[in-house]
Formats: structure tokens, C-alpha cells, sequence
């Protein structure tokens, strides 16, 4: 086997990026190892969100999210796949102060974890950000309309792209980031029309949450498709209602405990007939 081959390939950003109006994009978080592995053979994509600190670390939002916190999961996430292309969010703060700074967290992201990717939440004045890291060998995928790490601003999750202002500064966001290079623009949180206009903008195909089915792929937080939350966002559809198949199974396990019935004789183990007699010449010599 040669230096540069592998038994498994995964699926890298140029091919990615070449989905444009091709096959939909299938992408889903992930934020461990066991979860990935069920994920890896049917997604292209397992981003590595932020939206974990919500969902895994019971944050209120995204603000809190460190980099470490991102690497520790992205190992994780590597670890459990093999065949999709897995993206790092960067988190808030690790990138906005400029190209240089964010090339130190992208470098560390992509060694650290053997992720292909990070992605950021690019607003127009992030374009040179995208562009600084695509050219240096890290690809980025871009992050527009609803900005989750914009929760402070925004005073909370709300759809974008309401008035013609805020319409034409977000298809500029999307544009100036496919311009400078982003693999793939996540659109989040719009109106089918908007998603739409954003799609036919830009080169680079447009991965839709709540942005209609006109994107050229979707992804969802992979808990809400699960339906480990009570509440989910108009735009997820649940899948299955897992909080309710944990919450009966443990309810089920604290009654078998409380009633003595489990572990039963298969659960527990027995010494074969070899090793209870060695115990038994131990006793003889200790009585
Ligand atoms: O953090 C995240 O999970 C995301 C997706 C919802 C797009 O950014």
C-alpha cells in the first residue's frame, strides 16, 4: 500500500463542493464517538456543532463554547467514523478578531482532531477569514442567516431575513463568503424564497436548516431528530421519540432493581467447576 492511499477513503471538500445541484447533501451533528459510527454510513457530512454546548453540556446557548471543548469532541467524532467528511465548528471568539487568529485555531482544530474542515458562522466582514484559511490549506465551510453565536445581538433564535435590509445583507454574506473560497454555505433559519435566491447566488452548494428544501442538502442537530428534546424548532422533523424509549427502559431497570429481580443468574457471573475448587482447597487451608 502506497504512502498517500488509505483501505477507506472518506469524503473530502472538493467533493463536497461538487454536489452543487447534484445528489443532496446529507449532513447531521455529531458530538461523540458512538453516535458517529451509527451516523457515518449515512451521512456525507457530521458536523461537529457547537449547537453541543446546548445539547450535550446543557449550556443556554453557544456563547460558552471553548475550543478545547470543540477538539475534545472533534477527537471524538474522528474516532467513531471513517467515511464522511467530519467539520469542526469554530467557536465564539476563536476566530472574529482576524485571519491570523483564526488560523491559529483552525490549525490547531484540524491537528488536534484529523478533522478535513472547520466551519464559521460568516457574516460579509468574516469573508477574509474564509479566504485566509481556504488559501492555506484549511477548507471552511460558511454559516449564514440565523447566527446562533449572535445570540447576544439578536437578543434570541429568531428567523432572518424579514425585512428587504436584512434580506440583501445575508445573500451578500452568503456571496462574499462563496466568493472567498467556502466549500459548502450552511443557510439557517430563512424563508423558502430566501433559501432559494442564497442557492442560485452562490457556487458552492448551500446546506439548509430551516431554509427550505431548494438548499442543495440539509442538515439537523441529530438529538432533535431524535427527539431527545421536548421542544424542536418548526423546522425539525423528529424521527423518532427517543427521550420517551430511555426514559421506559430506565424505568423499567430502577424497578427490577428496587424489586430484586435484577442482575437474574444470567447476569451474574459463576465460577466454573476448576475455579471453585481451587477456592475451596484455599478455604481448607486458611480453616
Ligand atoms: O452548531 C451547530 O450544530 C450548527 C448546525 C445546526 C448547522 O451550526
Amino acid at each position: 500500500m502506497s504512502r498517500h492511499s488509505e483501505t477507506i477513503r472518506r469524503i473530502t471538500a472538493p467533493e463536497i463542493r461538487a454536489r452543487k445541484g447534484g445528489d443532496p447533501v446529507v449532513c447531521l451533528t455529531a458530538y461523540t464517538a458512538p453516535m458517529a459510527q451509527i451516523l457515518d454510513q449515512h451521512c456525507d457530512v457530521l458536523l461537529v456543532g457547537d449547537s453541543l454546548g446546548m445539547v450535550v453540556h446543557g449550556l443556554p446557548n453557544t456563547v460558552g463554547v471553548t475550543l478545547e471543548m470543540m477538539i475534545l469532541h472533534g477527537q471524538a467524532v474522528m474516532r467513531g467514523s471513517e467515511r464522511a467528511l467530519v467539520v469542526v465548528d469554530m467557536p465564539f471568539g476563536s476566530y472574529e478578531a482576524g485571519p491570523e487568529q483564526a488560523f491559529a485555531a483552525a490549525t490547531r482544530i484540524l491537528k488536534e482532531t484529523g478533522a478535513q474542515a472547520v466551519k464559521i458562522e460568516a457574516g460579509a466582514t468574516a469573508a477574509p477569514v474564509v479566504a485566509f484559511l481556504t488559501q492555506r490549506g484549511v477548507p471552511v465551510m460558511s454559516h449564514v442567516g440565523l447566527l446562533p453565536q449572535n445570540v447576544n445581538v439578536d437578543g434570541g433564535f429568531k428567523a432572518k431575513g424579514r425585512s428587504p435590509e436584512e434580506r440583501a445583507r445575508i445573500i451578500a454574506d452568503a456571496k462574499a463568503s462563496d466568493e472567498a473560497g467556502a466549500f459548502a454555505i450552511v443557510v439557517e433559519g430563512v424563508d423558502e424564497s430566501l433559501g432559494t435566491e442564497i442557492t442560485a447566488a452562490v457556487k458552492a452548494p448551500t446546506i439548509g436548516i430551516g431554509a427550505s428544501a431548494t438548499c442543495d442538502g440539509q442538515i439537523l442537530v441529530v438529538d432533535d431528530l431524535l427527539g431527545l428534546f421536548d421542544w424542536t424548532p418548526k423546522f425539525v422533523r423528529r424521527y423518532a421519540d427517543l427521550k420517551s424509549i430511555i426514559s421506559e427502559a430506565v424505568q423499567s431497570y430502577a424497578e427490577d432493581v428496587r424489586a430484586r429481580r435484577f442482575p437474574a443468574a444470567a447476569e451474574t457471573y459463576a465460577l466454573g467447576a476448576k475455579a471453585r475448587q481451587a477456592r475451596v482447597a484455599g478455604d481448607d487451608k486458611r480453616g
